[in-house]
């Protein structure tokens, strides 16, 4: 079994940090990666405060292990979640969209782990300096907002850049990925899309059935226009954003179209109008399988690649 740093940092058993999905990653998701043995995060995205701190004390009711809350830091919320996660006392918090340098005194002086999303060197540096315990470096592979680099050519970049332990997030899909992450240098990894279709992810059946159908070729980017440009499965919403795109449209356009679009993924599985962020690994998706059964299968898998390496 896989040795790493990053298990003692955290206090889990394997590397693998659940990654915080808006209105996916809930108390039921993020206890179950725990209990399995990773770190399950929440997703605060820009839900009530009060819904996240009900999802973090259900968390606790459903784990005696160790979990996360993502704070997104675009959300207009942010402030008060970076507040709740303290009160709450939550042990690690990941971020994403920006930087958290403001808030991490704070977070450090409550006990902390604080492990911001990075898509380039700088920020990973300016985090270092910031007092961050480890960066996740996300290539753009992943599901949700995306940065421009690829995981293959960000993670030995950041790794070279910082002498804090890097998580490697995007594409990551089964235990050739984790190999691969490893082999550039990463101490752990951040997996999103595959547990977008664990039994325990509360998300509409849709949603999942529609992941598990994709091909290799069926994400897509849309909004780069708008400077937040996004990783979701085609379908007929994510084509009216390409064709705004194509219009030159002014980005109220953008937030008319995408306005509770995630919501008519997650909670109703419209397939036309829904929002399905999804990365590009949705390909090799076949299968719901429990929280427990797809970390163990990728670290057996990841344990007989570097069994046969050696
Ligand atoms: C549906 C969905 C929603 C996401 N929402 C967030 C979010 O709210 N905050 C964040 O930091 N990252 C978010 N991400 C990115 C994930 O946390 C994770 O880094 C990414 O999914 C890893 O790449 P993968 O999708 O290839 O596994 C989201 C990803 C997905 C698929």
């Amino acid at each position: 079994m896989i040795k790493a740093d990053i298990c003692e940092l955290l206090n889990i058993q394997y590397p693998i940090v659940q990654g915080g999905m808006a209105w996916v990653a809930d108390a039921s998701l993020a206890s179950a990666v725990s209990n399995a043995g990773g770190l399950g995060i929440i997703a605060g995205a820009n839900a009530p405060v009060e819904h996240v701190r009900e999802q973090i004390r259900k968390a606790k009711t459903l784990t005696d292990k160790p979990f996360g809350v993502n704070i997104m830091l675009l959300s207009p919320n942010a402030d008060e979640l970076a507040r709740v996660v303290c009160e709450e006392g939550v042990k690690v918090v990941t971020t994403g969209a920006g930087n958290p340098g403001k808030y991490v005194e704070m977070w450090k002086s409550n006990g902390i782990k604080v492990i911001p999303v990075v898509p380039s060197v700088a920020l990973a540096k300016r985090m270092e300096r910031c007092g961050a315990d480890a960066v996740i470096a996300e290539g753009c592979e992943s599901g949700g907002h995306v940065g421009k680099l690829t995981t293959m050519a960000l993670v030995p970049q950041v790794v070279d850049a910082v002498n804090i332990p890097v998580i490697a997030a995007g594409g990551i899909g089964d235990g050739r990925g984790i190999a691969a992450a490893f082999m550039l240098g990463a101490r752990g990894v951040q997996v999103g899309t595959r547990f977008l279709v664990a039994k325990e992810c509360t998300i509409h059946q849709t949603y999942k059935d529609i992941v598990i159908k994709a091909k290799d070729i069926d994400t897509m980017v849309t909004g780069r226009a708008t400077g937040h440009p996004v990783q979701v499965i085609k379908n007929k919403l994510a084509k009216k954003f390409e064709a705004l795109e194509k219009e030159n449209a002014p980005t109220e356009a953008y937030d008319e179209l995408g306005r509770g679009a995630l919501a008519k993924a997650v909670v109703e599985g419209n397939p036309d109008e829904g929002s399905f962020m999804a990365g590009q690994i949705a390909g090799m998706i076949s299968k719901e399988q429990s929280c427990e059964e797809i970390i163990k299968e990728m670290f057996d898998k990841y344990d007989e690649l570097i069994a046969k390496f050696n």
